[in-house]
């Protein structure tokens, strides 16, 4: 009798493709690397070099077949940011980050919104169990797309056109990818999510706003446990600083996703502090701060590391290590109690050493 052939054994070690960029991407990014260490996941990280400096180098942005090597080698990829004054047309940081969204399909850009301690928030009595929302962005159409063009560029008569493309097979998977986030996620409490608001600019962008509209009551109707709500995204903004704790899920498009997340990071003690994933379930999926690469702190050892610490404990948690994830969480609030942090959000420490800090409790914990 033969013996059954062995199966290879799957590996368990999940593979980080590792892209700093620009600027505090930079600082911020080898703290989260760091930190992942300390916690003892089993992870193993190869750097790209993609970037400003690269492309006034070699005028490469991404390598040929860079996004099918990213998909195919990689569990999933850890991003710091782009953009660089030296590259006036930021064409760089449009074909490596709008790049890896569009051409890896990562469709659901998600960016939770969560206050640790009260005095970070700027609003007068408000506390973490307050601010407890995440964002649901769309992350591949809409006027990022970069459909138009210009026309008579330079004369009197130029016409510059930005199209705002909405199908709907983007619209339906983007809303139905809150509702289920909404029915598989708790709140930090541990209480069950059970809103689901979605927030565009129908009353003047009649068609588009049209197909979000319909959609979303479509699809709230397979959800009859959750209830759906709907806000214009001007209003929005004011209900976000007047009262956050109304918010739960929130689902939007492309560029309002944009602008309401660097309104909620004030809300979480500024961009330093948010997190955000770029994700297609069942793909390799992309990990990043909502931050920028602030090139007036750049190099200076002032960047908060926080919010790149805690998007790699989502990375993490994304990846199944859930404890390693918790353990990192728990870790960048202590600090936060502590005041072992950057100056952004009261501390007196560099971002080396807010990261080490947060490394250290991580390895002990
Ligand atoms: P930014 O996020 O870089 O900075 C906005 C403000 O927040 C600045 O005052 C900055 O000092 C502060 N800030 C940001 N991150 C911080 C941190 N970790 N710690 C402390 N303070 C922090 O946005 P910007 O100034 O509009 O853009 C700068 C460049 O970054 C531009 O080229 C822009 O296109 C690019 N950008 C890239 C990304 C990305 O790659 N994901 C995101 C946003 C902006
Ligand atoms: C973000 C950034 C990017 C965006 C820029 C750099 C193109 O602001 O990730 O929030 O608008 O998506
Ligand atoms: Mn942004």
């Amino acid at each position: 009798m033969s013996s059954p052939k062995k199966q290879p054994q799957k590996p368990t070690c999940k593979r980080i493709a590792v892209i700093p960029g620009d600027g505090i991407g930079q600082e911020v990014i080898p703290q989260a690397v760091k930190v992942i260490q300390a916690s003892g996941a089993d992870v193993e990280f190869a750097d790209f070099d993609w970037g400003a400096d690269r492309y006034l180098r070699d005028s490469t942005t991404v390598p040929p077949g860079g996004f099918a090597m990213l998909g195919r080698d990689f569990d999933a990829v850890l991003v710091g940011a782009f953009g660089d004054p030296r590259v006036k047309s930021n064409i760089h940081a449009k074909e490596i980050l709008l790049g890896m969204r569009f051409q890896m399909d990562l469709y659901a850009n998600v960016r939770p919104v969560r206050l640790l301690e009260a005095a970070l928030c700027p609003l007068k009595g408000i506390e973490p169990k307050d601010v407890d929302f995440v964002v649901i962005r769309e992350n591949t159409e809409g006027v990022y797309t970069d459909a138009g063009g210009v026309f008579k560029p330079g004369t009197p008569d130029e016409i510059a056109i930005q199209e705002d493309i909405n199908t709907r097979m983007g619209v339906e998977r983007i809303i139905r990818y809150a509702f289920e986030f909404c029915r598989t996620h708790t709140k930090l409490d541990g209480s069950p999510r059970a809103k689901v608001l979605m927030c565009d600019k129908s009353n003047a962008m009649t068609h588009a706003g049209g197909l979000w509209q319909r959609v979303f009551q479509e699809v709230s109707r397979e959800y009859p446990q959750i209830t759906p709500q709907h806000m214009y995204v001007d209003a929005l903004c004011l209900q976000m600083v007047r009262d956050p704790r109304q918010f739960d899920v929130v689902v939007t498009n492309n560029m309002f996703g944009d602008i309401i997340t660097d309104l909620a990071a004030g809300l979480q003690g500024g961009l330093g502090m948010a997190a955000s994933g770029n994700i297609h379930p069942g793909k390799t999926s992309m990990f990043e701060p909502v931050h920028g690469s602030a090139p007036p702190i750049a190099g200076k050892n002032v960047a908060n590391p926080f919010g790149a610490i805690l998007t790699a404990a989502m990375m993490l948690a994304h990846l199944g290590m859930t404890r390693e994830a918790r353990k990192i969480e728990a870790a960048v609030l202590e600090a936060v109690r502590q005041k072992k942090t950057t100056e952004d959000v009261g501390g007196r420490l560099g971002t080396r050493e807010a990261g080490e800090w947060v490394a250290d409790r991580v390895s002990r914990g």
